[in-house]
């Protein structure tokens, strides 16, 4: 939610705010803006829609400013425009401040205000950030002081990065809940919510602590942390491929990252298979095959596609060790009174390592003395800070909004996790363990070889180009491949879409089906195929067009359904990472026809940072 930069150094700080906005789109594209120092002021220029049109905005001769901050926003407070847009100044204009985040108690505060006689221009929360910093400035505090003082005063959720121009080549910046990073260069530093935007200048960077504020200039880096000169212990090296954020000639990342999978999937097994014993060692999770022992319940905690590769982890968890597993919105689980009983622990996943509702589910189960372990892709961040221990998916960096590439290296981390209970717990013989390793090895394989099929799969999705309603089924562990498959559809193409069980449907999805409703349909070769083919039968009874994905070979299923995507056989419990991508092929293509803005759909981001 909302991209943050900040620079000062040497070089043309325009340049690395553009550049580093451009990086950070992802997070929010409603609006963007930036303020430059220059002489004593700040010119601050805004603008609705996106990065690109801020480019194309006249900063005068503040173009040779070496200090900055800029934003691109995701609207939470206030509709998306102009005035909206960040940065927000103080009353006279000499303080500039950039958010992430949410201050609850802002109605409050800018009451408080507003009886001091300051008026406000928007409807933001942000607004009221910048004139307390004001406020507090004209006590005559300096900006780090002014700044503290301010967030004393406020409840919520913020990342910040503040400028004045009465503090030439200094700028301010905070968290608490969201993330910010510091990156540390030659002569330069940069400020930003996610290195994305960092690792073309340095690779060298500090992740800020919950609550710890940091004053900037060139040279230096204080803080109001326990270590205020910042000790260069706290650096870490950033070891990205500055290509694994390029489009490297893909129309759109998203394409990208579909075609990374056999790639990312290699990366999410590099060394984690034990064929010799048939299991799996995950090192991160620091758990001994007595502590696996121990396990009786996993509760499962995560939001958007994180929640459907938990869900399959449920079903393969307890197909392989027996443990129970639930799975549970972090939305819901936050604010409930969930009952933890001794022996349960919780598996966290994030692509980001930041959503918010996760995290909040997170700090619960910490708090009720439940053992955490994520499975994050982004090295450093909260979720990965915050759980008592974990596991890197190693996906690279997801840059388009509909996550794909993380979800099937989730759900492989899912298999391994269960795999290993199950081997721990009894469950899995030496020989059958051996057997799903295999299956394991052989997926990146099996990914590619669908991949080189696209064209078909984008043949087919043209039938699909106008279509208003689209249903998803699939059984069993392939159900939560239904929800994926419509979720993918629905956020990029704008296309009504619901997943659904596939035996749900006659319960009440079945009286939208007619000759205009397509329905995919997960129909692969494993123990619930003819229920699912009956379940074919029902929709083409009611002269549904149903779309399957089909085990290789299958004639029969070629005789039943209007088309036929196929996907290589592999044991039962691995086949979502194989069926969920044809879909997410079709989601793609049909986005493309319908001329979508595939890598930012509307009123999405990636990095959800807001309740
Ligand atoms: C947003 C993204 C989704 C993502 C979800 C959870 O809604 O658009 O793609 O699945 O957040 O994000 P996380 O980073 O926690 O996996």
């Amino acid at each position: 939610m909302c991209g943050i930069v900040g620079y000062v150094g040497h070089g043309r700080a325009l340049d690395v705010l553009i550049g580093g906005l451009k990086r950070l789109e992802y997070r929010g594209y409603d609006s963007a803006g930036y303020s430059l120092q220059t002489d004593h002021s700040l010119t601050v220029k805004k603008c609705m829609g996106r990065v690109a049109d801020l480019e194309n905005m006249d900063p005068g001769p503040a173009a040779c400013a070496t200090t900055g901050i800029a934003h691109t926003r995701w609207a939470t407070h206030g509709e998306p425009s102009t005035i909206n847009a960040h940065p927000h100044s103080d009353s006279t204009g000499r303080i500039s401040l950039v958010h992430n985040g949410i201050i609850e108690n802002y109605k409050s505060l800018r009451k408080k205000l507003l009886k001091k006689g300051i008026s406000f221009d928007s409807d933001t929360d942000t607004e009221v950030l910048a004139k307390l910093v004001g406020s507090e400035v004209e006590k005559g505090k300096d900006l780090f002081t002014a700044v503290k003082d301010a967030l004393a005063q406020v409840r919520g959720a913020y990342g910040i990065a503040v400028l004045s121009a009465d503090q030439p080549s200094t700028l301010v910046a905070a968290r608490y809940g969201s993330p910010l990073v510091v990156g540390v260069g030659q002569g330069e530093n940069i400020v930003a919510s996610d290195v994305a935007a960092i690792v073309s200048h340095t690779r060298n960077v500090i992740y800020l602590e919950e609550g710890e504020i940091v004053e900037i200039t060139a040279g230096a880096i204080s803080s109001s942390a326990s270590d205020p000169k910042m000790s260069r212990d706290r650096i870490q090296h950033v070891d990205w491929d500055l290509a694994e954020i390029e489009k490297d000639g893909f129309d759109h990342y998203m394409l990208k990252e579909i075609y990374s999978q056999p790639e990312s999937l290699r990366n999410a097994i590099r060394g984690r298979l034990d064929m010799e014993h048939g299991t799996a060692h995950l090192g991160g999770l620091d758990l001994t095959a007595e502590d696996m022992q121990s396990i009786r319940r996993i509760v499962i905690t995560a939001c958007g596609t994180s929640w459907h590769s938990g869900l399959i982890g449920k079903y393969v968890i307890e197909n392989l060790s027996r443990v129970p597993v639930d799975v549970e919105y972090a939305s819901e689980f936050r604010y409930r009174d969930p009952v933890l009983e001794d022996g349960t622990v919780m598996l966290v996943i994030s692509q980001s390592g930041e959503t918010a509702d996760t995290l909040a589910a997170l700090r619960l189960a910490k708090k009720r003395g439940i053992k955490t372990f994520g499975i994050v892709n982004v090295v450093g961040s909260t979720i990965a800070r915050e759980t008592d221990a974990g596991v890197y998916i190693h996906a690279g960096p997801e840059i388009g909004v509909a996550s794909t590439k993380a979800f099937t290296s989730q759900t492989m981390i899912l298999s391994l996790i269960a795999l290993a209970l199950g081997r721990a717990k009894g469950n899995l013989t030496r020989k059958e363990g051996q057997s799903i390793c295999r299956d394991i090895m052989a997926i990146p394989d099996k990914v590619e070889s669908i991949l080189a099929g696209s064209e078909a799969i984008r043949d087919i999705s043209r039938q699909f180009t106008y279509a208003n309603n689209f249903l998803y089924l699939g059984r069993g562990v392939n159900y939560p491949v239904a929800l994926e498959g419509a979720l993918k559809l629905k956020e990029i193409s704008y296309i009504h879409a619901e997943g659904y069980p596939a035996a749900e449907m006659k319960h009440g999805p079945i009286a939208l089906i007619d000759d205009l409703m397509p329905v995919a349909v997960v129909a692969v070769k494993d123990a619930a195929y003819e229920k699912v083919i009956s379940n074919i039968q029902e929709v083409k009874a009611r002269r549904g067009r149903v779309l399957a994905i089909a085990t290789e070979g299958d004639r029969e299923i070629e005789n039943l359904a209007d088309w036929v995507l196929e996907i290589p056989s592999v044991d039962d419990m691995l086949v979502p990472i194989l069926s969920v991508i044809p879909l997410q092929l079709l989601s793609y293509y049909v986005a493309v026809a319908r001329n979508c803005d595939v890598d930012k759909p509307r009123n999405l981001a990636k990095s959800v940072t807001v309740e």
